[in-house]
């Protein structure tokens, strides 16, 4: 199969909220002008069809198909080698859409001022599943009694779902166990030849996925860390208590609240060493004692390490910033680890941060990255 790539532009993509007196996303209107338009109607056309096109998201790109249609989520799972048993999440462009999905439910209270707050944005919410009437494929939620949802920010992906007038199931749209993809050109590389069409919107915003946030348990609960804290949702009434899933040791029969997070994730080529951000700096005797001092080395720095630690390590590594601001490393981390990958890099020293804000997404996905953790 030939993979094409249409480049989009965002500015194209005009969006008017109708009612002012609710949500401006309840049914918004959208026009969209120039060539975007047209590949828009394309990649419709495609979804409609059955078939999956990626696009992208804030936070990053996504391999969407109808929600609707178990034979188009089930060539999501084909091209991405997915385990079946990972649910998906499923992108609305307004709130009438999400009232359509909910179907005899209505939507929980406690979801109101979370939605009034970061919809549209990076924020998953997991609602009741009618498992009798609903029109949601079965593929999307994999047994579970629940359905996760989000409303997305970039305005390409609204324009997209608005066009298609279908509720799209999306994952990241990398390869299972990859990092997940912030440019077309990272999808490009893992889904080649095993899908139609890429819509490239440019680099990702937020760089990490969103955070799968869980109302319908007391107090509510963060399935997985992401695009929207822990700490701007505690600001929300009603989330103030809100904990953070841990997943701990389960038996092998018990499934796992949050599927996806048993799974070996976002992994590079390269061995990843992970110093947690109270551990000292890799120095020469470390290298030694790894046996690693002849391998093609990264030293991915944050906040602490110094500019001189690498050239301090040896000829055999290479010094890279991954910026200090916690927004700076979460847009930068899946790329520089896909980068890395393309220079051969044998293995990575990454200077961890802590949990605060950004950070406790950030170090969730490198922990599930690393090979080692250095504490
Ligand atoms: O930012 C994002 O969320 C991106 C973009 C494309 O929107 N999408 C994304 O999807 O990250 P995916 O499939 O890679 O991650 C979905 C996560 C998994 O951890 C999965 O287990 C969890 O959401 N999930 C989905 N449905 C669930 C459910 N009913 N209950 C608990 N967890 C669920
Ligand atoms: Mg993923």
């Amino acid at each position: 199969m030939e993979t094409r790539i249409l480049p989009l532009a965002k500015q194209d993509v005009l969006f008017t909220p109708l009612n002012t007196t609710s949500h401006p996303f309840e049914n918004p209107s959208l026009t969209v002008s120039g060539p975007t338009a047209l590949y828009l109607k394309e990649a419709a056309v495609l979804l409609r069809g059955n078939s999956v096109v990626a696009f992208p998201t804030e936070t990053v790109y996504g391999l969407g198909a109808n929600a609707l249609c178990s034979e188009a989520v089930s060539k999501i799972y084909l091209a991405k080698s997915r385990p079946a048993d990972n649910p998906l999440i499923l992108h609305v462009a307004s709130l009438r859409t999400l009232r359509n999905l909910l179907g005899p439910y209505s939507l929980p209270s406690i979801y109101e001022p979370l939605i009034a707050k970061f919809w549209p944005g990076p924020l998953t919410i997991l609602l009741p599943l009618d498992k009798t009437s609903t029109a949601i494929s079965s593929l999307c939620t994999s047994g579970q009694s629940t359905f996760a949802v989000r409303m997305p920010q970039h305005p390409l992906a609204l324009a997209l779902l608005h066009t298609a007038d279908v509720p799209l199931a999306a994952p990241s749209a990398n390869t299972s166990t990859r990092p997940s993809p912030t440019t077309a050109q990272h999808v490009y590389h893992d889904l080649a030849g095993r899908i139609p069409l890429i819509l490239d919107g440019g680099p990702c915003e937020v760089g990490l996925e969103s955070t799968v946030a869980d109302g319908l348990v007391s107090p509510p609960q963060i399935l997985r860390p992401g695009g929207i804290s822990v700490e701007q949702i505690r600001t929300i009434t009603g989330w103030e208590h809100t904990v953070v899933h841990r997943p701990g040791v389960k038996s092998q029969d018990e499934v796992p609240r949050t599927p996806g997070m048993k799974y070996r994730h976002y992994s590079p080529t390269a061995k990843i060493f992970l110093f947690e951000s109270t551990s000292s700096p890799p120095d020469r005797a470390f290298l030694e004692q790894e046996g690693l001092l002849d391998a093609n080395i990264a030293i991915c720095r944050t906040r602490e390490w110094s500019q001189q630690l690498a050239q301090s390590l040896g000829s055999n590594v290479t010094e890279y910033s991954m910026g200090s601001t916690g927004h700076e490393i979460a847009r930068r981390l899946f790329a520089l680890l896909r980068e890395l990958d393309d220079r051969d890099t044998k293995v990575i020293l990454m200077e961890g941060i802590t949990e605060g804000e950004e950070g406790l997404a950030v170090m969730n996905r490198l922990r599930k990255a690393a090979t080692v953790i250095v504490d």
